[in-house]
């Protein structure tokens, strides 16, 4: 719910609207009307999650270990949810230092943006099949409103390259991620406690 104010969605409006607020640990869904949450699901799957699959795939793939921080770093760099250009995404490359997990020597490595997407895909996957989960709780009535306006995403995963692409393309629905995404949680928190009478209702309910 908080998400929802700090992306400015008129929450208090009969019209439904689906915020998805990616985060680290979690990843949150809920539909929103007339100021109360009316479907509202959880999947434990974020940000952390991805960045462990990343780390899985070069120990896998290349014997490499790396941390939580590189593996973080390289979603942020070159990480995409969906390659739209093949060639394009093949020369995208980084370099990347951790440490041989037989020889325990420190190694480099190169790593393209092809295989970070296709090291994430599973994770993206899993989070994307959660939130199926609410479309399909989701009134009818409610789901055409959420049709014609979108899924409005927030949170640090929502800025993972070409989520909201992914997202629109698994489910249908147009996706787009919110202005200043990181900060809607703690924006919406804001106006809601300068707005607590005006609020109140929405908050107890979630
Ligand atoms: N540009 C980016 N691209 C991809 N992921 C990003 C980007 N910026 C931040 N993240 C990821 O967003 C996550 C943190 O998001 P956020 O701050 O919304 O989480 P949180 O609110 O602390 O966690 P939770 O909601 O699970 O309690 C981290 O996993 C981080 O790696
Ligand atoms: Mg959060």
């Amino acid at each position: 719910m908080a998400a929802a104010i700090g992306a400015r969605i008129p929450i208090a409006q009969p019209a439904g609207h689906m915020v998805v607020d990616a985060g680290g640990g979690s990843t949150e869904c809920a539909v929103i009307s007339l100021g109360g949450v009316v479907v509202h699901q959880s999947v434990r799957i974020g940000g952390n999650k991805i960045d462990e699959a990343i780390a899985n795939y070069t120990k896998k793939k290349f014997n490499l270990l790396i941390g939580e921080r590189t593996a973080e770093e390289i979603k942020i760099d070159i990480g995409t949810a969906l390659i739209e250009n093949k060639a394009e995404a093949l020369a995208k490359k980084i370099q990347i230092r951790g440490r041989d997990s037989i020889t325990g020597l420190p190694r480099t490595i190169e790593l393209n943006q092809d295989q970070v997407n296709e090291s994430i895909t599973p994770t993206l996957m899993e989070i994307i099949n959660g939130l199926k989960g609410v479309l399909e709780k989701t009134p009818p009535e409610l789901a055409s409103d959420i049709i014609d306006k979108g899924i409005v995403m927030t949170g640090g995963t929502s800025l993972l390259h070409n989520f909201d692409k992914l997202l629109t393309k698994q489910t249908g629905v147009p996706c787009h991620v919110a202005e200043d995404a990181l900060l809607c949680v703690v924006r919406g928190t804001g106006v809601a406690l300068e707005n607590i009478e005006l609020y109140k209702r929405s908050i107890s309910k979630k």
